[in-house]
């Protein structure tokens, strides 16, 4: 068994990133559409019942073997490959192809029992025991040890299997730990990025409350404290967790690459997850996939799902992605766990594709009848095949395999927005000790996809130091930290002709969370026309500030505007009366306060116009989206009264076969996928 200093060594920092095999390999020209497929939880007849059923639904992928490891390796260094082996073929028989994961994500319980420092423990020190999943100690060299053994094996065993389409590692990478053995990891991480004690003390400002350290040893994961732990200790926490979970992933991956260098491999995310540094992450992985539950009554869950899928595709930069879980009809993670109403599932599933997806996948196929999720919807419903959810679900499957030849491995058009999103930003915004409460980063970055979305403004993701030249307009909803290097680069977008808006709290703090002179970068100030941040003025959560034409949530700012500032809008009433809210010089804007959900949209869609930018389709009645993907037009309706949806033009509506002359008709969530006829 390797020790904990070896697996230090696989450092993945010093290798290039990733590049492998295509997706193309796994679809073939099609959407792939399919699920989690647990078949370990029935008896081999139902398997049957199952294959028939996929066929009918038009399932072309499952992925197999999440959360196999007990059934595979029943007992330390066992191997029962034999039900694998039969499914494996029964699935290839039937024409459905496999993406095959490592069960790494949830140990068997003798791992726990012989070896306790694989059990992960919290930041008081408790255990998290087996008997639910994810119970791993990322850092652990037994785990690990154990882990790519069984990799290893699975790759040998099925690389040339024909069903084999793709490779998923893990399950939702997502396990902190603050052991000791994370601790000497985190140790070790530290090392590797100080060098020196001297180092480590001055970026984390150990001369704050006598924190200075003497030894390597004495360093700590945050544990639980009598007060605030060190944020920038807290930082670099995140940033190496996402790190060890990160090698967990890349020596799985090298290990079934070497073994099928030409099948793709992927790991699904977590939206919007703080976990991992989805940036990060992305550029090591073949295909960028994706878990995606809105939640069925939230109104604006069609506008999360956009956010999602955009994040998603901006992370694939340009390749393939999917969504490798959705739910077919309730989660059971909720406090209360709502039914998708009839059409939802078919209109959320039709919004991934025309936002980019290359594949529609649930977790589940068929809901369990034992354990923890047996209230959370599977594609087979345990209504079975009369019911409502395998119906809807035959029918998406129908629709895509309509849609497949025009639309797979076609690129989403008219990204001419990036939206700036990073973690080492999010990380550190989150901490304690700070201004506000009341909002979250996730929280500001939605509201102003919102605003996008809203506006008919198809927008993409981008990180901060990420060559922006291409985009009209860059959208900064909150960037707490920015490095030197990101924010030279946003001057530099902006000198180079480029539109910037950015909302408030942006460019305070510097890589190793120390505020910056003046509470706002220099250079910041000097392109936004900002002379004195006097104070941050945060709001209560029912409070508003008024703002001449508007009214701003959240946060306020003292700010004094420099004498080349070129347009101010200012607060109207109270401390701030007067003093700008909002600051435009040149092509730079500025907001220090979120605009409440109309005026934001009224704002950016005269911001985007000016930048240059059209939206996909003009007219479109209320609560219609309207994306370009390759050479269609999807129409994607998310309100229940119909709707005439102005088309200029010849068209055909893929879906139903239709002509469509001037206009469309949506009722109650349709959707439209048009054709411009020859
Ligand atoms: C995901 C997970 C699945 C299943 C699902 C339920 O987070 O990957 O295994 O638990 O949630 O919504």
């Amino acid at each position: 068994m390797p020790t904990d200093k070896e697996l230090a060594s696989t450092d993945e920092e010093s290798s290039p990133p990733h590049k492998g095999p295509s997706m193309s390999n796994a679809t073939r020209g099609r959407i792939l559409f399919g699920g989690d497929y647990n078949p370990e939880q029935w008896p081999e007849e139902t398997w049957h019942e199952d294959v028939r059923l996929m066929k009918e639904a038009g399932v072309s992928s499952v992925t197999v073997g999440v959360f196999s490891w007990a059934r595979l390796e029943p007992t330390p260094g066992a191997r029962e490959f034999g039900w694998l082996d039969r499914l494996m073929d029964l699935l290839h028989d039937n024409g459905i192809g496999v993406v095959l994961a490592t069960p790494t994500s949830s140990p068997p319980p003798w791992m726990g029992r012989l070896h306790p420092e694989t059990l992960p423990r919290d930041e008081d020190g408790r255990i998290e025991w087996w008997g639910g999943r994810q119970h791993f100690a990322h850092s652990s060299a037994v785990y690990r040890s154990y882990a790519a053994a069984i990799t290893e094996d699975l790759a040998a065993r099925y690389g040339s299997h024909p069903a084999l389409t793709m490779w998923h590692i893990n399950n939702e990478y997502c396990t902190y730990d603050w052991s000791d053995t994370a601790a000497a990891a985190f140790r070790r991480w530290l090392q590797d990025k100080y060098d020196t004690l001297d180092a480590l003390n001055t970026a984390w400002g150990t001369a704050f409350w006598s924190q200075g350290y003497d030894i390597w040893e004495g360093v700590l994961p945050p544990r639980h404290a009598h007060y605030m732990n060190n944020p920038t200790q807290v930082l670099d926490f995140k940033r190496f967790t996402s790190d060890a979970l990160m090698e967990c992933f890349v020596a799985e991956r090298d290990i079934v690459a070497r073994h099928t260098p030409h099948i793709p491999v992927t790991s699904n995310f977590m939206p919007f997850w703080q976990g991992q540094d989805a940036w990060e992450w992305a550029g090591r992985e073949d295909v960028v996939s994706v878990d995606i539950y809105p939640d069925p009554r939230d109104p604006f869950g069609g506008q999360y799902s956009a956010l999602i899928h955009d994040m998603t595709r901006s992370q694939a930069r340009g390749g393939p992605w999917m969504i490798m879980e959705q739910a077919a009809g309730p989660v059971n993670w909720r406090g209360v766990n709502h039914p998708k109403p009839h059409g939802l599932n078919r209109l959320w599933s039709l919004q991934a594709v025309a936002r980019g997806a290359d594949a529609v996948c649930y977790f589940q196929w068929r809901q369990s009848r034992q354990g923890a999720e047996k209230f959370h919807s599977g594609m087979v419903s345990h209504a079975g095949e009369r019911g409502r959810t395998f119906q809807e679900v035959k029918r998406i499957g129908a629709e895509l395999a309509l849609l497949s030849p025009k639309v797979a491995d076609s690129q989403v058009r008219g990204d001419d927005v990036a939206v700036l999103l990073d973690w080492n930003a999010w990380w550190a915004s989150q901490q304690a000790g700070r201004l506000s409460s009341e909002f979250d980063y996730p929280a500001v970055v939605r509201a102003w996809h919102r605003a996008l979305w809203e506006a008919n403004t198809t927008a993409s993701f981008a990180h901060p130091e990420h060559d922006l030249s291409a985009y009209k307009l860059v959208v900064v909803p909150q960037l707490y930290l920015l490095t030197d290097a990101a924010i030279d680069n946003l001057a530099a977008y902006v000198r180079g002709g480029g539109t910037l808006v950015s909302g408030f709290l942006t460019g305070v703090a510097d890589e190793d969370d120390r505020v910056r002179p003046g509470g706002m970068d220099e250079r910041l100030r000097e392109l936004f026309g900002i002379r004195t941040l006097h104070e941050w003025w945060p709001l209560d959560a029912d409070e508003r500030a008024d703002v001449e034409g508007f009214r701003g949530t959240l946060w306020s700012e003292e700010i004094e505007a420099a004498d080349d500032v070129d347009a101010v809008v200012p607060y109207k009433g109270g401390e701030l009366d007067g003093l700008p809210a909002v600051l435009r010089k040149g092509r730079a804007w500025y907001l220090s306060t979120l605009p409440e959900p109309d005026a934001l949209r009224t704002l950016i869609a005269g911001i985007a116009e000016g930048a240059g930018i059209r939206p996909p389709l003009d007219g479109l009645p209320a609560g219609v989206e309207a994306v370009r993907r390759g050479d269609l037009l999807f129409l994607l309706h998310h309100g229940r009264d119909t709707v005439t949806v102005p088309v200029p033009g010849r068209h055909r509506d893929l879906l139903t076969g239709e002509d469509v002359t001037g206009g469309v008709e949506l009722g109650r969530y349709g959707v439209a996928v048009l054709e411009a006829a020859p």
